[in-house]
């Protein structure tokens, strides 16, 4: 059966059958999913039963992967999977979960929060490919937001005021939303800001899009409290309902979204029941302060 793709919800979002992905795939297939991607953002795979070597080999034929340094704090020696995967999942090296008050966890909470994958680092993700190996009874969704319909709904003046704003981003702005305020000093030198634009421009379709992240802490040459209010305000308008999809997990799952084009956040589940998924990401092209001024 040859690959097909139905719509879901609010447009930006693509169901995608006739594929497996557990086996390399002819590059007319690679073709029409970088085309999906162009034309919903987020494709949603189902009953994919991947292994680790299966998802990076998939990963790898759509692109160079970006690797997960400095993304979590986990210790070299409390990692679960190697540094070509994030693992998103609550769990520790004995594949036991986080105990309510562990560090990692409270850390890693920060996913609940609207971002963008690697916003904080100076060449932020393009791709993020997310797959489920175990799922929790309740909770635990994944939602997606589109920026470029976001931006779309922006009025002139506020596209206007945005197009030459250069925020900046780090870890520490994310997570200070959410109280987690203490890091060790290689932690804060690990975490310092980087520079991102505000609106960026799809280099496949041409289409701008509000490049916003829970991460984004400051705009260079603004006050910060006042920056701090205004993204807090286009974050909201951003993630209205009528922009928004959310992905409840079924084991096998395979989701891929377009980090310069959406932002997601996890939702709450029970904390002592396993919730594992593992992330690969492709590497983005350029640091988006390097993009034209459209
Ligand atoms: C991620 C992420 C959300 C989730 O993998 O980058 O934010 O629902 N995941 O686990
Ligand atoms: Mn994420």
């Amino acid at each position: 059966m040859p690959m097909q793709i139905r719509q879901l919800g609010p447009g930006f979002v693509g169901e995608v059958s006739g594929l497996d992905l557990t086996k390399p795939l002819p590059k007319e297939d690679i073709a029409a999913i970088h085309e999906g991607m162009d034309k919903y953002a987020v494709l949603i795979f189902h009953d994919q039963p991947l292994d680790d070597a299966q998802q990076l080999a998939f990963t790898q034929s759509l692109g160079p992967i970006e690797l997960a340094i400095g993304v979590s704090l986990r210790k070299p020696e409390e990692q679960r999977l190697p540094n070509t995967f994030a693992d998103v999942s609550n769990l520790d090296k004995n594949g036991e979960p986080f105990a309510r008050d562990d560090r990692r966890r409270l850390y890693a909470l920060g996913n609940q929060l609207w971002h963008s994958d690697s916003s904080f680092k100076v060449v932020p993700a393009k791709y993020s490919l997310l797959h489920a190996r175990k799922v929790v009874s309740k909770g635990g969704n994944t939602e997606f937001a589109d920026m470029r319909q976001a931006y779309d709904a922006l009025d002139q003046e506020t596209k206007d005021l945005c197009e030459a704003l250069i925020c900046e981003h780090s870890q520490m702005f994310s997570r200070a939303k959410h109280g987690f305020t203490e890091f060790a000093p290689e932690e804060r030198e690990r975490f310092k800001p980087v520079l991102q634009r505000l609106v960026r421009v799809h280099p496949s379709t041409g289409r701008k899009s509000l490049y916003l992240s829970s991460h984004a802490g400051r705009i260079v040459g603004w006050p910060e409290p006042e920056a701090k209010a205004f993204l807090m305000d286009l974050t909201e308008m951003a993630t209205q309902r009528e922009f928004t999809y959310a992905h409840k997990w079924r084991v096998g799952d395979l989701v891929i979204w377009d980090n310069r084009s959406t932002m997601h956040r996890a939702r709450p589940f029970p904390h002592d029941q396993p919730r594992d998924v593992r992330r690969t990401t492709l590497m983005g092209d350029a640091p988006t302060v390097e993009q034209q001024a459209a």
